[in-house]
């Protein structure tokens, strides 16, 4: 389940270039090698800063290296909801900042010779359904002065039922993109330590002390002694979801996993970028590759944790596809979550109001690929002293987290049902299968002793379901093979290692 992005990616141009020494403090750590924290890394980088980038995995392990990549300022329904909760000017300063993030990009693509292929977007109704909410978002882009168009046709060959149209966007391979921020943050100074997992932070003197875990050994408990440690004066969490629980963001946003497929396909391939409104979503796209052209479609997304079979939903895109593009082969299959704002609007800032040393930048709603710069460039000028024009409608805390209130309190609840969900049902599903049998994974037994077993590649895996975040039980996800907490999105591998989430431990495994 490796992404086209990643399976492409030729020799890493900085592979020999990480060192192992931590080197004991920063000005700055960054957490997190996606495309949030890489930039942010190396505009402080630029600034004089000394920056230390810590990432658990690998560069572009999360949504970054295993997202649709389209460079877009037509996002879906997005400026219609934004609108209508926050009015206009809040909408063109999302625009703005969208905007100078998007530039950002193609501008360091341009300069360093990475591939981008300009295309129109569209936002289109497959069906009659779809159209008001297609033409919400026309009128929404029009009122803040997008060049969009609407269409009755356009040339797809999947039902097409009108749609808005924004002509010169772009989509490109991000991972090309993050390794040349990764060169450039190491030819200034800065450093990267990849397999480095961020525990815990505490304060320190005016500063912050962080623990962290090297390798991708095991950590079971809460309180496992860290294998180094980092003084920083700042601190920037470009988690995704943010790993410290100061702040609650985790109970401001909802997770959703999606997946994506390529295809080699007969034939001429969709030029524009396309998304549906209504559902089931519909994301296409084509890529560049050596061998040719690829298709890729994308959709099939679930809250993290909360749809029984997952596989059910990528079977019927799968077959979408197939259908509307005859001869169609599939080559890659990936997924990758990212997270909704209760409020539509990203949260960058402080983890608390007037904390000026430890920034989020979280809330993408799968539009990370312009929303993740736009957040570097507010969290770098505010760092540094200064102040992007558009920030307001970016910050971590402010007025516009009020009209998410009912959405939040909606979404709490849902999390409080789950809680309860998972410690009671699993009872019942006692016996219901032999995971020594089958493939697959089920918890069981009662509320004092649950267990979560999986069979994978005929390997059995028996680990506690309890989320070592907040105690959410977790279920399976077939087509990942995963366990997915439907709290707040924690992953962990079918042995139970951490994968991602606001969780920092893995499960506690009892075979
Ligand atoms: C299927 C899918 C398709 C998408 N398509 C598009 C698109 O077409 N256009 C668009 O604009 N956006 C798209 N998005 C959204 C976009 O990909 C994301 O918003 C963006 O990549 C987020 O980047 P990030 O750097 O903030 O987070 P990530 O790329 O997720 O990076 C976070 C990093 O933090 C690391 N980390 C986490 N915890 C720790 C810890 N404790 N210690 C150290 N490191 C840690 C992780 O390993 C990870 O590498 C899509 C998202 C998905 C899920
Ligand atoms: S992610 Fe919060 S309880 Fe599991």
């Amino acid at each position: 389940m490796v992404s086209l992005w990643l399976d492409n990616r030729g020799p890493i141009p900085w592979a020999d270039r990480t060192s192992s020494d931590l080197g004991g403090s920063a000005d700055v750590v960054v957490v997190g090698a996606g495309i949030t924290g890489l930039i942010t890394a190396v505009l402080l980088a630029r600034a004089g800063k000394d920056v230390l980038v810590l990432e658990a995995r690998t560069v572009a392990a999360g949504a970054s290296g295993n997202t649709t990549a389209k460079l877009s300022l037509l996002q879906s329904t997005h400026l219609s909801k934004i609108i209508t909760r926050h009015g206009k000017s809040t909408a063109q300063a999302y625009v703005q900042g969208n905007r100078e993030g998007m530039d950002w990009v193609l501008r360091h693509c341009d300069e360093h010779g990475i591939d981008v292929q300009r295309e129109a977007a569209y936002t289109y109704a497959q069906s009659a359904r779809g159209v008001p909410s297609a033409r919400a978002e026309w009128l929404a882009c029009s009122a803040v002065g997008l060049p969009v168009t609407w269409e009755d046709r356009a040339d797809v060959p999947f039902s097409f039922h009108g749609g808005v149209r924004l002509p010169d966007q772009a989509q490109f391979d991000p991972v090309p993109f993050l390794d040349s921020l990764v060169v450039e943050l190491l030819d200034r100074g800065g450093r990267l330590a990849e397999h480095t997992r961020v525990r815990k932070v505490t304060a320190e003197g005016d500063g912050l002390r962080l623990y962290v875990n090297r390798g991708d050994g095991e950590q079971t408990a809460e309180g496992t002694e860290a294998d180094a440690e980092v003084s920083a004066k700042q601190l920037v969490l470009a988690t995704g979801i943010p790993i410290l629980d100061r702040g609650g963001f985790f109970a401001r946003l909802k997770p959703s996993r999606s997946y994506c497929m390529a295809y080699k396909v007969p034939g001429t391939i969709t030029r524009p970028m396309m998304i549906s409104t209504d559902s089931p979503t519909r994301s296409v796209r084509y890529a560049p590759t050596a061998d040719g052209e690829l298709l890729i479609v994308g959709g099939a997304g679930h809250t993290v944790g909360r749809k029984k079979s997952p596989t059910i939903a990528l079977d019927e895109l799968d077959q979408w596809t197939r259908k509307h593009y005859p001869g169609a082969e599939q080559t890659h299959f990936w997924s990758a979550q990212d997270y909704t704002p209760i409020d539509q609007l990203p949260y960058v800032g402080p983890i608390l109001p007037n904390n000026e040393k430890i920034f989020v930048a979280t809330g993408f709603n799968k539009w990370g690929m312009t929303n993740g710069p736009a957040a570097a460039l507010a969290l770098s000028s505010r760092m540094l002293g200064g102040r992007m024009d558009w920030a307001q409608a970016f910050a971590s805390w402010s007025p516009h987290e009020l009209s998410g209130l009912t959405t939040g309190l909606s979404a709490n609840l849902e999390v409080g049902f789950n809680l309860a969900k998972g410690w009671v049902t699993p009872a019942t599903r006692i016996g219901r299968r032999d995971p020594k049998q089958d493939e697959g994974g089920v918890v069981s037994g009662p509320p004092w002793n649950l267990q979560a077993r999986c069979v994978v590649d005929g390997v059995e895996h028996i680990v506690s379901p309890v989320c070592t975040h907040l105690g959410g039980i977790v279920n399976w996800n077939d087509a990942d093979k995963a366990w997915e907490c439907p709290l707040h999105a924690s992953r962990f591998a079918p042995d139970g290692t951490l994968l991602e989430g606001p969780a920092t431990t893995d499960l506690t495994r009892t075979k």
